[in-house]
């Protein structure tokens, strides 16, 4: 007789989700906001932190606060299948995007050790500094530094929008850890995260089989024109970094036009100064977000975005100045790990589809250095980085099963 696979419990799974929620909640709506290295952060960091400690874990807290929980008493030659994602959250996010591949993680782990089932390689759960790099740019800047992307030294000096650094900001909310970067290379890495899109709503499909995630292009612009009276002064003679600003927001938004397919175009920040009604504005400082699955296509796009950015400035008599916060190339993940969850999932008897994610994941940082893939469970409305993300308990279920069923498959799998 066969014995029931092990499944993972939705209920502590769900109380966990809306416990470490209630951190940093947007009152009047189920969103939170715990951007980076802020107070939230902190209290969040410590809630999950006791939780780990909670089953005996072994944690590390490396030097750009990047916490990893592994399972003791294995020989320390035994490298870990690992687990993780993140918890800090846009200023406007929801309870589920990077939340959930830590929490289920820690929930892979309790089900393992709570029904003894017997592992020959220990599994570790992580979870990663400013990964939405909202406040200190770029994104995923924590798995980066684990995978020896970005050297420490680096990526403490980035400082957010007031100037106050990382290192800093880790050294004032105590994560700031003697752990090593570049981290320990796991066996292998799988990620479970909300799709954040529309795609398996819409088609009805429970779990998306992640193939891969596409480039990312982050620029900010600081555009420098001439401040004076918006009643007086001749439009022939303004040099206007709002108007240069607009030109730009819509010029990439008929680029996305124009290659069609999978670009994605955003201007999702723009700051004028003095911002006042009758004033023409000083200065315009502006951020957007360019992606494709496609890097040649990117490319492409990148260099149309510049001449433009480049020519609209000059007609404008505008200055301008150039920072790029973010660039990174598509990611393929391993075709081993990709079968392994869409094998996974159809033996608990669940629909998938495989996809490509929108979004960056500190997954497609691990893809550089072990054997990874995602799991991805329906997002309602196709709704995230927004307070009323949700996704059903049902959805949730089912992703963390199968993120267990494919942890427990890796443990015994030979890569070499
Ligand atoms: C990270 O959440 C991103 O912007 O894709
Ligand atoms: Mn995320
Ligand atoms: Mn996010």
């Amino acid at each position: 007789m066969t014995s029931a696979p092990p499944r993972i419990d939705i209920d502590r799974l769900v109380r966990r989700l809306m416990e470490l929620g209630e951190i940093g909640a947007i009152a009047g709506t189920t969103g939170c906001s715990r951007l980076a290295l802020t107070d939230d952060d902190r209290a969040g960091r410590d809630l999950v932190r006791t939780w780990m400690d909670e089953l005996g874990l072994d944690i590390t807290t490396d030097g750009i606060g990047n916490v990893v929980a592994t399972m003791s008493g294995f020989d320390p030659s035994i490298t870990p299948v690992m687990t993780g994602s993140h918890i800090d959250t846009v200023a406007t996010g929801g309870r589920y995007d990077g939340n959930l591949g830590v929490l289920a993680g820690l929930e892979v782990i309790e089900t393992v050790l709570t029904s003894g089932i017997e592992l020959d390689r220990p599994l570790a759960v992580g979870w990663f500094t400013d990964e939405e790099g909202a406040r200190f740019p770029p994104d995923m800047l924590g798995s980066l530094v684990y995978v020896g992307g970005m050297p420490l030294e680096e990526a403490l000096e980035i400082t957010d929008a007031d100037g106050l650094s990382v290192g800093d900001e880790l050294d004032r909310i105590g994560y700031r850890g003697a752990g090593p970067t570049p981290g320990r290379v796991p066996h292998s890495y799988v990620e479970l995260h909300i799709e954040q899109g529309p795609v398996l709503e819409d088609e009805d499909i429970t779990i998306g089989v992640v193939e891969g995630v596409q480039g990312i292009s982050w620029t900010e612009l600081t555009l420098t024109g001439q401040s004076c009276h918006a009643g007086t002064t001749p439009m022939r003679l303004r040099h206007d970094p709002a108007f240069v600003a607009a030109d730009i927001t819509t010029f990439v938004r008929d680029l996305t036009t124009e290659f069609g397919g999978a670009q994605v175009a955003t201007v999702g920040a723009v700051t004028l100064t003095p911002n006042l009604v009758n004033v023409v504005a000083s200065t315009a400082t502006m951020t957007v977000d360019l992606r494709n699955t496609d890097d040649a296509i990117l490319q492409q796009v990148e260099t149309r975005f510049r001449g433009h950015v480049a020519r609209a400035a000059e007609r404008e008599g505008v200055g301008v100045e150039t920072r790029t916060l973010a660039r990174f190339e598509p990611v393929d993940f391993d075709r081993r790990v990709i079968d392994l969850v869409e094998a996974c999932a159809a033996e608990r008897g669940l629909t998938s589809k495989r996809m490509p994610s929108g979004a960056g994941h500190d997954a497609q940082m691990f893809a550089r250095v072990c054997p990874t893939a995602m799991i991805f469970t329906k997002s309602v409305n196709g709704i995230s980085h927004n307070v009323t993300e949700f996704t059903a308990p049902d959805d949730l279920e089912a992703g963390a099963n199968v993120l267990l069923d494919v942890m427990l498959r890796l443990t015994r799998e030979d890569f070499a």
